[in-house]
C-alpha cells in the first residue's frame, strides 16, 4: 500500500472528543522520545506532519491524521516522562488509558520500543496492562539506525524472550528507523492487511 494523502484532522485532550467516525485507526504509543511522531512522518513521507522534538514530552494531545481518506493514524503522548511533574503525568496517563480502553475504532495499537535499550520495566508493564484488557497491539522497535544490525537484533531478541516469560503467543513485531525509512513497507503492508480484513 502507498499513502497518497495524509492530513492533520484534530488534536484532542480527551478520548471522547476524538472524531465521531467509524473509520479504522492505528495509534502509536510508547515512552516519551521513543520516536512516535517521527514514525508517523516517516510513514507518510511528510517530515512536517506530526511535531517532533529532541526533548521528551513534545506530543501532549491525541492527534488524528486522515490517511487516503479511509483510515487514521493517531499520534499519542508518551508515557513515563516525569519531568513535567506529577499532575501532568497523571493527566497524560489518564488520557492514554481512556483512549486505549474506550476508542473502539482503534484497530491496532503500535507500541514503540527503543531498540537501543534492554527491556524496560515501564514498557513491559504497559504491555502487560494491554494484555489484561485484551487490546490488539504490535511492537515497533525504533531508532535501529543508531547501532549495528546485530546489536538491534540482540535487543529485540532480549525483549521478546522477556515477553515469552509471561505470554504464550508473541505479537507481530517490526524493526524501524525513521531516519533511514527502515520497516516502512512492512508496517504499511501490515496496516493494509488489517484494513482489508475489516
Ligand atoms: P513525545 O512526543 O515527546 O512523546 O516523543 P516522540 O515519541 O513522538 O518522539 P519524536 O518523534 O519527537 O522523536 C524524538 C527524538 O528522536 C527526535 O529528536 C527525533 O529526531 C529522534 N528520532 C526519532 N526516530 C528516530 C530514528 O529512527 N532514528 C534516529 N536517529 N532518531 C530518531
Ligand atoms: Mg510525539
Amino acid at each position: 500500500m502507498e499513502i497518497t494523502s495524509a492530513k492533520f484532522v484534530t488534536s484532542n485532550s480527551r478520548a471522547d472528543m476524538c472524531p465521531k467516525s467509524d473509520l479504522p485507526e492505528y495509534a502509536f504509543i510508547g515512552r516519551s522520545n521513543v520516536g512516535k511522531s517521527s514514525l508517523i512522518n516517516m510513514l507518510t513521507n511528510n517530515s512536517k506532519l506530526a511535531m517532533t522534538s529532541s526533548t521528551p514530552g513534545k506530543t501532549l494531545l491525541i492527534n488524528h491524521f486522515m490517511i487516503n481518506n479511509t483510515w487514521y493514524l493517531v499520534d499519542l503522548p508518551g508515557y513515563g516522562y516525569a519531568q513535567r511533574g506529577k499532575k501532568v503525568m497523571e493527566s497524560i496517563k489518564n488520557l492514554i488509558q481512556h483512549y486505549v480502553l474506550e476508542r473502539t475504532q482503534m484497530t491496532c495499537l503500535f507500541v514503540l520500543i527503543d531498540s537501543r535499550l534492554e527491556p524496560q520495566k515501564i514498557d513491559l508493564e504497559f504491555i502487560g496492562w494491554l494484555g489484561e484488557n485484551g487490546i490488539p497491539f504490535a511492537l515497533v522497535f525504533t531508532k535501529a539506525d543508531k547501532q549495528s544490525t546485530s546489536k538491534t537484533q540482540q535487543n529485540v531478541n532480549r525483549f521478546l524472550d522477556t515477553m515469552k516469560e509471561q505470554w504464550e503467543e508473541l505479537p507481530p513485531h517490526f524493526i524501524t528507523s525513521s531516519e533511514k525509512k527502515t520497516g516502512r513497507k512492512e508496517l504499511l503492508d501490515y496496516i493494509d492487511s488489517i484494513n482489508r480484513s475489516l
